[in-house]
């Protein structure tokens, strides 16, 4: 059986959460591969709403393994706090599985994304602040600590003398801050190795054998293809691969098992932090997209950045992902507008561009050329089949799908979980 991988096709926050919560009872195992604690993922069941940031969200589906793979890099602290809040509300997390390569965030990580960010001033990315740049940085200078590491105090003492040495010579010389001293945060942290040590495992063998059992995979993407470090809004990114290339490298499974690449893509365009956004409304309409959408971060709670859905971008996704199929979200955001209007290129001093343009210089001065299809005003939350919708939303559907070059087999009409329109089983 398949791996199938699910990628945010915007700039995060697209409903990833609730795309995999709709197929949690079909999949066997639901696996982070990249990203940390900056996600923020909401599933709704019934009346109960979770927000999951480190968890893969099939952690709510009982006859999901999750999994927490080798690309992920996590705050031990964060995952304890955030296992011990699903298990007080009655939720099974015996089963999570964590990748003895996982990359781990340590205190230095979160105190240096904050300072840099301080030090960047206007020029900052508008991170969550929560260390994911500095342990990436880290894990590619070959200096990060890894979840194994917490398993031979003598190593993980050795890496983090070391990794503080380095660490405080930035810190007080640079940032001008206090320094910070190794022993706490080694008995910290070898305190987690025996709290996490139920969970880890060779992940990726793990993974390949079930494929080989004919077992179903989900690799679920955090953040979006827009926030990913080679192909994202550079520097105005994230620090991991959250595109469909970085799930097999993050999760240990080839290229050649991943048979079907999910886009989540909402029905306009968010996206929080700094950074080029061409679509981006910063009138009454923004406002009204945020409120309608309720817009604002799982994680940081910033109120999030609104606009109308911008084709170039989806088309992008859909190239740079290999997107065989969309998930459109939020569909039932836009009802009420009496015309939508919809970016099919944009324009650069002058030139119309009809894709993302090459330089980032071109992309932040690229405006919108935009194209109006007609809205609906019927409450499209009770839909339960393409068929339900009113031709004007049917049409935007279309016309989005021929934009974005790949089939939209699932529609949003609402949060819940069974708010949602399967046109072609996702799974
Ligand atoms: P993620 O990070 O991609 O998982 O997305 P978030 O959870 O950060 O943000 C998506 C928000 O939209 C959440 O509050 C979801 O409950 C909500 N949502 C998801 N799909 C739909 C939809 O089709 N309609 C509406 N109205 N809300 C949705
Ligand atoms: P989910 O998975 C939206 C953004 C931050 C910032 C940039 C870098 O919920 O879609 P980081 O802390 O990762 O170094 O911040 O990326 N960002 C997200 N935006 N959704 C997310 O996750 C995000 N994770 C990071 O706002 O602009
Ligand atoms: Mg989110």
């Amino acid at each position: 059986m398949p791996a199938i991988t699910l990628v945010g096709a915007q700039w995060g926050d697209e409903g990833k959460g609730k795309a995999t919560d709709l197929v949690g009872d079909r999949v066997d195992y639901v696996v982070r591969y990249q990203g940390g604690n900056n996600a923020g993922h909401t599933v709704v069941i019934g009346d109960q709403k979770y927000a999951l940031h480190l968890l893969p969200s099939g952690i709510l589906s009982p006859n999901v393994v999750p999994v927490i793979a080798n690309g992920v890099v996590i705050d031990p602290g964060v995952l304890m706090e955030e296992l011990a809040g699903l298990q007080a509300r009655g939720v099974d997390t015996s089963r999570l599985l964590i990748s003895a390569n996982a990359h781990l965030i340590m205190p230095y990580h979160r105190a240096l994304d904050k300072v840099s960010e301080r030090f960047l001033g206007k020029g900052r990315i508008g991170t969550t602040g929560r260390g994911i740049g500095p342990t990436y940085a880290d894990k590619v200078s070959r200096q990060g600590v890894r979840v194994q590491d917490m398993f031979d105090p003598k190593i993980l003492r050795k890496k983090i003398e070391l990794a503080i040495h380095d660490k405080n010579q930035l810190l007080t010389k640079v940032y001008n801050r206090r320094a910070l001293e190794a022993e706490p945060i080694i008995e910290e942290y070898l305190g987690y190795a025996e709290q996490l040590r139920p969970y880890v495992a060779d992940t990726a063998l793990l993974l390949n054998k079930a494929l080989d059992e004919g077992k179903t995979v989900y690799l679920e993407g955090s953040q979006g293809t827009l926030l990913d470090i080679d192909h994202g809004t550079y520097p105005f990114v994230t620090s991991s691969s959250p595109t469909s290339g970085g799930a097999a490298a993050g999760s240990g499974i080839g290229p050649t098992r991943i048979t079907k690449v999910v886009g989540i893509l909402k029905a306009y365009t968010t996206r929080v932090g700094s950074g080029p956004f061409p679509t981006e409304l910063l009138d009454e309409q923004g406002e009204w997209l945020r409120k309608q959408g309720h817009e604002y971060g799982v994680t940081t709670g910033r109120d999030r950045r609104c606009g109308w859905f911008d084709a170039p971008i989806a088309r992008y996704a859909t190239r740079i992902n290999g997107i065989t199929d969309f998930f459109l979200t939020k569909l039932d955001v836009l009802t009420g507008l009496d015309r939508i209007p919809v970016c099919v290129a944009y324009e650069v001093d002058g030139v119309r561009h009809d894709e993302i343009p090459m330089t980032q210089t071109d992309f932040h001065h690229a405006k919108p050329v935009y194209e109006y299809l007609d809205g609906w005003s019927e409450d499209i939350t009770g839909a339960r089949s393409f068929d339900e919708l009113p031709g004007n939303a049917q049409a935007y559907v279309r016309t989005l799908e021929e934009m974005a070059g790949a089939p939209v087999s699932a529609i949003g009409v609402g949060p819940g979980r069974d708010q949602t329109l399967e046109l072609r089983s996702l799974v």
